[in-house]
C-alpha cells in the first residue's frame, strides 16, 4: 500500500526535497518495517532536508535522523508485530531511509524498544536532541561531573539539545548557565531551569591560555570562539562535552586546560553510541532522566506536509526547542 515520505533528490548537482508517494518496496532493506507514528527536526535533518549540508550518503533517500512508532511486519523475533519502538541515529536518515516516512525499514539491530515511561510522541520529543543531552550528561558524571564541582554552561540553549540539556541538568541539582544568542527566548529558559542565561557576549570569555575558573563544566552546541573560550575557565577536572558546530566546526584553543587543569573534551557521537549504552540512555530517559518540560520544549507540532518549511526555520534560528514532526 503506497504511504508518503519526504525525500531528497539529487537533480542534476541541486539537492530537492519534496513529498513523494512511495512503497515499503522502496525503500532502504532491512527486516523490520515500522509504522511510523512521529518523528523530529534535528539540526541535521534540517542540514539533509534543504541540502545545506551534506548529510545524505546516497540519493534519493528520505532523510528524518529519528522515528518512533509500531511495528507492522519482522523478520526479527526480538521486535514482533505490534510492539511499539524508535530508532535514532545508526544511520537513520544519512545511509538508510529516515522517519520524515509513513514507513521506515531498517534492521532489527538498530532498533531500541519504546522505554517504559515515554509515549511515542515524548519518545520523539525528545529525539536526538534528548538523547544527545542525556548522552553528554552520562559521559560527564561517569568522569566525575557532580553539581558541587560548579555550575554548568550550556550554550545554544534555546536549540533542541540545549533546551533539554539545561531541563535535565537543573533537575539533577546542577547550577545552569544557559547561553543564548536570542534575548527573546532568555524567558523561556529561566523557566525550563536555567539559574542565569546569558548571551555569548556577555559571558565575556576570555582569550588567554588560562583564565580565571568560572565554571564547573559545559555541554556546548556551537563550537568556534565560544567553547575555545569555554576550555580557558572550566575548573579543574571539569568536563567539557563537545556536541555541536552551530556557529563553527573550528575549535583553537592550546593544551593548557588539559594538561594544567585536567579539563577533559568529552566527544559526543550520538549516531554512532554503541546499541547497550543507547537502550541504557533511553530507559533513563523515560525515567529519572525524564524533563519535567518536555511539552513546553516540545510545543511546535507539524505535519509532513510542513516539515521542509520546519527544516528552513531551524537553520535560519527562527525555531525554540523541538519540532515534532507527527506521521501517518
Ligand atoms: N554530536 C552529536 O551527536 C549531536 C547530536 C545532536 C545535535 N548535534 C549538533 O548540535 C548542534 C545543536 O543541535 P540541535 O538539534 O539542538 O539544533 P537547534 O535546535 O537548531 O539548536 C541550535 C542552537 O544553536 C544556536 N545557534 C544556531 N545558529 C547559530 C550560529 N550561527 N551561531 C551561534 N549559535 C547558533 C541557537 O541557539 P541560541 O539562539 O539560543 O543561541 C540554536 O537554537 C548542531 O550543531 C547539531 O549538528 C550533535
Amino acid at each position: 500500500m503506497p504511504f508518503l515520505a519526504c525525500r531528497t533528490f539529487l537533480d542534476d548537482s541541486t539537492i530537492n526535497s519534496r513529498l513523494t508517494p512511495l512503497d515499503t518496496s522502496d525503500l532502504s532493506p532491512g527486516d523490520v518495517v515500522i509504522r511510523s507514528a512521529w518523528s523530529g527536526v534535528n539540526y541535521k535533518d534540517a542540514l539533509a532536508v534543504t541540502g545545506r549540508g551534506r548529510i545524505l550518503k546516497t540519493f534519493p533517500l528520505n532523510p528524518g535522523i529519528d522515528v518512533a512508532g509500531v511495528v507492522e511486519s519482522s523478520a526479527d523475533a526480538r521486535h514482533p508485530v505490534g510492539s511499539a519502538v524508535l530508532v535514532n541515529g545508526m544511520g537513520l536518515g544519512e545511509t538508510q531511509d529516515g522517519g520524515f516516512s509513513e514507513r521506515v525499514r531498517v534492521p532489527g539491530d538498530w532498533i531500541v524498544p519504546l522505554p517504559a515511561g515515554l509515549t511515542p510522541r515524548e519518545a520523539m520529543a525528545l529525539g536526538t536532541a534528548g538523547f544527545t543531552a542525556a548522552l553528554c550528561l552520562h559521559r560527564m558524571e561517569e568522569n566525575g561531573q557532580a553539581p558541587a564541582r560548579g555550575p554548568i554552561v550550556v550554550t545554544g540553549a534555546s536549540g533542541g539539545v540545549g533546551s533539554i540539556a539545561v531541563a535535565i541538568l537543573a533537575a539533577r541539582g546542577y547550577e545552569v548557565i544557559a547561553v543564548s544568542g536570542r534575548e527573546a527566548h532568555h524567558a523561556y529558559l529561566s523557566e525550563i531551569g536555567a539559574a542565569s542565561v546569558v548571551t555569548p557576549d556577555a559571558l565575556a570569555l576570555g582569550a588567554r591560555p588560562l583564565e580565571r575558573v568560572r565554571f564547573g563544566g559545559a555541554i556546548d552546541n556551537v563550537g568556534g570562539d565560544v567553547l575555545a573560550g569555554l576550555t580557558r575557565h572550566v575548573e579543574l577536572w571539569g568536563n567539557i562535552a563537545c556536541v555541536g558546530m552551530a556557529a563553527s566546526p573550528d575549535l583553537v584553543t592550546s593544551v593548557f586546560p588539559m594538561i594544567l587543569r585536567g579539563v577533559s573534551l568529552l566527544g559526543i557521537s550520538s549516531a554512532n553510541c554503541p546499541m547497550p549504552l543507547r537502550t541504557a540512555i533511553w530507559n533513563r530517559l523515560g525515567g529519572d532522566l525524564k524533563p519535567r518540560h518536555l511539552a513546553r520544549i516540545a510545543a511546535t507540532e507539524v505535519t509532513l506536509h510542513d516539515v521542509m518549511a520546519a527544516c528552513s526555520r531551524v537553520l535560519d534560528r527562527q525555531h525554540v526547542g523541538r519540532v515534532l514532526v507527527r506521521l501517518g
